[in-house]
């Protein structure tokens, strides 16, 4: 957003203020004041005029002004009612010398998945991706994915929805022996072996859509179905900003934040790796996010693949 539009809401945020009183604190014209109002008023901010000045009494329920209102990390929010993909969008932001940007749908009309799957992200949910440009080398490059799993878990159970994390970063509810998937995470990053030049995580939030509208196989779940009513989109969208800034600024504590929601630990799993097959128990995860399983044959440390949970060993 503007900066000046910022400030405007800024001190509405603080209370009834006059015209004259913020083109004065923000040394702009009263006209000047007057069009910012108009476009936040165009934005879906509700802003009323009474004999205290300006009051503001809602903010959009989604958007870019939504989410950067009153949020508590450095990102700015460019946002898409409807866009193909939004790690694609963020992959040209990046080109162009971008950092620290979210890019947000309403819905994505060629969302991508892991593994060249497609992503259905129809309106009503949270497309989100995150650009920024940590100073790590490539190869820690996976704890963003983690840090991201975490930051999405610890939202939703703020929300009311106990979700856990599936290795390395598939975000789920269970329902008896049955586990629905309610958030899919897609990194894509670009650099040199010794630093990376850029990330981008791709979040996909199921928030507010009928997991009836999602392809049966990823067995999908959704923030409204879980909870019985629909999910405020901008304050999630806030809460997993803010939880991944966080995290992110912190990567050697991602790991042990990631244990806690993990629900691979203590399973049998199958993992299918680029170099084949392991079974075994998942017994730890290391750091930046390598699954250690402990096979007939001794343990191995898996550091990519596609995740199985076979029978439980330990409840
Ligand atoms: C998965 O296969 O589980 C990962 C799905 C990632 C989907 C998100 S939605 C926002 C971002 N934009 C995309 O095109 N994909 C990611």
């Amino acid at each position: 957003m503007n900066e000046t539009r910022q400030r405007v809401l800024d001190a509405l945020a603080d209370g009834p203020v006059s015209g004259p009183t913020l083109a004065d604190e923000l040394d702009i014209s009263r006209s000047a004041v007057w069009k910012h109002v108009e476009a936040l008023r165009d934005e879906g901010f509700e802003i009323r005029s009474d004999d205290a000045g300006y009051v503001l009494d809602s903010v959009p329920e989604f958007g870019a002004s939504a989410v950067e209102y009153g949020l508590n990390a450095p990102f700015s929010v460019e946002y898409h009612d409807s866009i193909p993909s939004t790690n694609a969008r963020a992959r040209d932001l990046a080109a162009d010398g971008a950092s620290d940007t979210v890019v947000l749908a309403d819905e994505q009309t060629g969302g991508r998945g892991r593994l060249d799957r497609e992503w259905h992200s129809p309106s009503g949910g949270i497309w989100l991706s995150v650009l920024f440009r940590p100073d790590v080398p490539m190869a820690h490059a996976p704890v963003f994915t983690l840090a991201a799993a975490v930051a999405v878990t610890r939202a939703a159970r703020e929300a009311g929805v106990e979700a856990g994390i599936k290795w390395p970063n598939d975000v789920l509810v269970r329902h008896g022996d049955e586990e629905r998937k309610l958030v899919g995470i897609l990194t894509e990053m670009e650099g040199e072996s010794d630093r990376v030049s850029w990330v981008v995580v791709g979040i996909g939030v199921n928030a507010n859509v009928d997991p009836a509208d999602l392809p049966d196989d990823a067995n999908p779940t959704s923030l409204s179905a879980e909870r019985d009513e629909p999910v405020d989109r901008r304050l999630f969208a806030q809460r997993l900003l803010e939880e991944f800034d966080a995290l992110r600024q912190d990567p050697a504590n991602v790991v042990e934040a990631w244990r806690e929601y993990a629900t691979t630990l203590g399973k049998q799993v199958r993992v299918e790796t680029p170099n084949g097959t392991i079974e075994g128990e998942a017994v730890d995860v290391e750091f930046p996010g390598a699954l250690v399983i402990e096979t007939e044959s001794g343990r191995e440390v898996v550091s990519a693949g596609d995740c199985e949970h076979l029978r439980p060993i330990t409840e």
